[in-house]
């Protein structure tokens, strides 16, 4: 019995391997802060060299930069120097697509809050107003860079953003809402995809100021409107499809059927909404679920879920199809 509990240390290297997690997140952190990626766009660099650019020290970083290579971020060759690979491609910046912003909130902002988890769920509260004394979006209204910063994470999901104009048909459609779409990414995707497309982009007033940049360099400025307004008093109204990107999940049920209630007064006649989302049970939506419980004091949902929320605000529920990054897009009819 001994000799098969000593030799079966699969439980124990389990726990191991969770309780280790954060060295990883904090060291891909760390990658990002320092610009590694971008240090690397020329070719190899030793840890020598790329201490020296990105102002560390050589040891320290070569052994952050070691556990990275060894979790498949970044290749190391056998001269014991860095190289892209193409993991460490998204962690440049200043590319469209690029994960940078979202690691940099996460290692921020998002860590510091889950050190507040325990009281969390202890309390029922959530962990980021714990932490910061505010909710994440009054905090992000109060610190503008902060607010930038987050707007250009959201904005870091190209992979998916990219695909709704693939996977929707948008052909009958003359205006599209994205309710709280950040920087305009995927509403830039959706009307670049859609010439005949007219987008209004709904937000925060400072959001939807800062959008204007990122509208333009997709080329689709001209057709878009920023209306700023906050989705619990009304919304803009006139569109035919109203987007809900990773809106809905920083939300409680109650007020997300507020939001939903003003979208239904808003929306043209038969119009549709479209909620982009991860959904229970799955193996992201599973973490990212905690990670509302402790950011947002929202929380992700099922397909069912979703279609009992839309009971009663005037909505029910229609396709549900598949977006890379385990992203679905859950279609909501008029009724
Ligand atoms: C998680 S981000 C999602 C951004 C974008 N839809 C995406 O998927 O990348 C949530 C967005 O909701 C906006 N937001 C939060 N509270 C809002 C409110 N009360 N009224 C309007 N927009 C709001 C935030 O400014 C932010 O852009």
């Amino acid at each position: 019995m001994k000799v098969d509990a000593a030799s079966d240390d699969s439980g124990a290297r389990r726990v191991q391997e969770v309780a280790m997690g954060y060295y990883s997140s904090q060291a891909l952190y760390v990658a990002a802060r320092l610009g590694i990626a971008d240090l690397l766009s020329a070719g190899p660099l030793s840890a020598a060299g790329l201490a020296d650019a990105a102002g560390a020290d050589s040891d320290s970083l070569f052994r952050v930069m070691r556990l990275l290579a060894g979790q498949g971020i970044f290749d190391m060759d056998s001269d014991g120097r860095f190289l892209l690979n193409p993991a460490a491609e998204h962690l440049r910046s200043g590319e469209r697509g690029t994960m940078r912003d979202l690691v940099l909130v996460f290692g921020e902002e998002f860590y510091q809050a889950f050190e507040q988890l325990l009281v969390a769920v202890r309390t029922g509260r959530d962990a980021f107003t714990i932490s910061f004394g505010r909710g994440l979006f009054d905090y992000l209204a109060k610190y503008p860079d902060r607010g930038r910063a987050f707007d250009r994470a959201m904005g870091a999901g190209a992979v998916f953003f990219s695909a709704v104009p693939q996977v929707y048909d948008f052909d009958a459609v003359q205006t599209v809402v994205d309710v709280g779409g950040g920087n305009g990414t995927l509403l830039g995707a959706i009307l670049a995809a859609n010439p005949q497309l007219q987008g209004i982009l709904y937000d925060a007033g400072p959001v939807v100021e800062a959008a204007a940049g990122n509208l333009h360099e997709q080329a689709v400025a001209g057709r878009v409107r920023g209306v700023a307004g906050n989705f619990f008093n009304s919304i803009v109204e006139g569109g035919d499809i109203y987007l809900f990107a990773r809106i809905l999940h920083d939300w409680t049920d109650d007020q997300c059927r507020t939001i939903l209630g003003n979208c239904r007064r808003a929306v043209n006649p038969g119009g549709r909404i479209l909620i982009i989302e991860r959904l229970l049970p799955g193996g992201y939506a599973t973490a990212t679920d905690v990670n509302m419980l402790a950011v947002t004091g929202g929380r992700e949902r099922s397909e069912e879920e979703f279609g009992t929320l839309m009971e009663g605000t005037g909505f029910r529920l229609g396709r549900v199809i598949p977006l890379p990054l385990e992203y679905n897009l859950v279609e909501g009819l008029s009724v």
